[in-house]
């Protein structure tokens, strides 16, 4: 049976390591009170925050084909649906894991009497499933049996699903930290081995007077990019996380990018096959994004579940392969500049050059409620030392502001570059 993991809130110690802790069998038990209800009023707001732009793009600013806009919109209906059905089972699961001890505590409450609730983990297989579903019946509305889209769509899925599967396999059984960082690259190898389109990247025009030509071809070289590209997006969603809301919080941001970002980009062009890559991309981001909603429901300060392993490695591998698929891997960097500065921050103690704890989280004081950073290398330690103590709701909407912020800033620089850049 998978004994729980990590009922650490009170043997968390200087000493612990990056190695997981021992498994600690406790017995199962059924009388768990049902977790909180979702917090829908802020789900709603953010709905409409997201929803208004996008649907403005789609409708009045960019004249899109009646029959893509057609697939989008019903691709957009599976994905509403799939949301109700996720915040529907998410309380269901929730009493699973918990009789199956798959629990952790709230490391940033120690002290206070929420921090000795059991809080149900894992919550992302939910998501990943409704998403699989979703993904899996929206082929039969938009693509013909003959369709070559087919085979690198339910590739990517593969890979989606086997990330899901990796991740459930951590979350139960505690995978030591260097096999960890491994897992995304072989869930990657169904997408790496099915993908059948081009290799080749387009020079930056202010570099082709000096190599002498428009377009390189890297063969395999481009393959291994991918496969990086999975390895980085998935551990690094899973290392800026530990605040209430940011693992999904994160991901919410992102993902709505992505869709803001193949709007635009279906609406700019006229090339039938660039259009359809970014389709492609809308297809798998808007079920992401209406899942990863639902579960933020019950994510956001004080947590009722936490997401696990599960759903960070489900996550970063599903905008890998979108990105990968829908061919803006830089684009999709530049949304991810917050996880890259925090993996920059990381890199000494993840290579081993400084000690890595189990978990490098602020420190919490309960008598004032308020965090403060420490000296492991994150991006959560370098606000809190840059701004001072904050709480832990606060600074998880510092951190995504920062995300949008880095959003945004990736289309003003888009704007700037498009046409001199490439
Ligand atoms: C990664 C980070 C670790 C961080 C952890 C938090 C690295 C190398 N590893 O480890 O520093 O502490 O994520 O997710 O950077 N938790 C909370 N509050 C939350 C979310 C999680 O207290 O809002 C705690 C809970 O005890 C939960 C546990 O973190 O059970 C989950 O940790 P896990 O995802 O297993 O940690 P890692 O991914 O190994
Ligand atoms: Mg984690």
């Amino acid at each position: 049976m998978a004994a729980r993991k990590r009922p650490s809130a009170t043997n968390s110690t200087a000493t612990d390591t990056c190695e997981p802790t021992t498994p600690v069998s406790v017995p199962p038990k059924t009388d768990d009170p049902p977790i909180a209800p979702p917090k829908s009023g802020l789900i709603l707001k953010l709905f409409f925050i997201l929803s208004l732009p996008y649907f403005y793009l789609i409708f009045y600013h960019y004249q899109l084909e009646s029959e893509l806009r057609r697939s989008i919109l019903i691709n957009a209906g599976l994905s509403l649906a799939g949301f109700f059905v996720t915040q529907k089972m998410i309380p269901v699961a929730s009493t699973y894991v918990l009789r199956r001890n798959l629990f952790g505590f709230d490391i940033n409450k120690k002290g206070t009497p929420q921090g000795t609730v059991k809080v149900p983990e894992s919550l992302g297989i939910v998501v990943g499933i409704v998403f699989m579903v979703l993904a899996i019946l929206f082929q039969y509305f938009n693509f013909t049996a003959d369709s070559n889209w087919l085979v690198e769509y339910n590739a990517a899925l593969a890979s989606i699903c086997f990330m899901l599967l990796l991740g459930f396999v951590d979350d139960v059984l505690d995978v030591p930290w260097r096999v960890k960082l491994l897992l995304p690259s072989f869930a990657a190898l169904p997408l790496l081995m099915a993908y059948a389109g081009h290799t080749t990247i387009i020079i930056p025009k202010p570099l082709v007077p000096y190599v002498g030509f428009k377009i390189l071809d890297l063969g395999w070289i481009y393959k291994l990019y991918m496969g990086l590209l999975a390895v980085f997006c998935t551990n690094s969603i899973n290392i800026h996380a530990g605040l209430n809301g940011l693992e999904v919080g994160q991901t919410v941001v992102i993902a709505s990018a992505i869709l803001i970002h193949n709007i635009m980009q279906i609406g700019a062009s006229v090339d039938p096959e660039y259009k359809q890559a970014h389709a492609f991309s809308i297809y798998l981001v808007q079920p992401l994004l209406a899942t990863s909603l639902a579960l933020f429901s019950y994510n956001w300060y004080p947590s009722s579940v936490f997401v696990g392993d599960t759903y960070t490695y489900f996550a970063g591998m599903a905008m890998a392969v979108i990105g990968i698929l829908g061919h803006f891997s830089e684009t999709l960097l530049i949304f991810f500049a917050p996880q890259v500065i925090n993996f920059l921050l990381s890199v000494p103690q993840l290579f081993g050059f400084v000690k890595c704890p189990r978990h490098r989280l602020p420190r919490f004081d309960p008598q004032t409620g308020l965090l403060t950073g420490t000296n492991d290398g994150t991006l959560v330690n370098f606000f809190l030392r840059i701004f001072g103590k904050m709480s832990e709701n606060r600074l998880c909407t510092a951190l995504l502001v920062f995300q949008a912020i880095a959003c945004a800033l990736c289309f003003v620089l888009r704007y700037f570059l498009t046409g001199w850049y490439k």
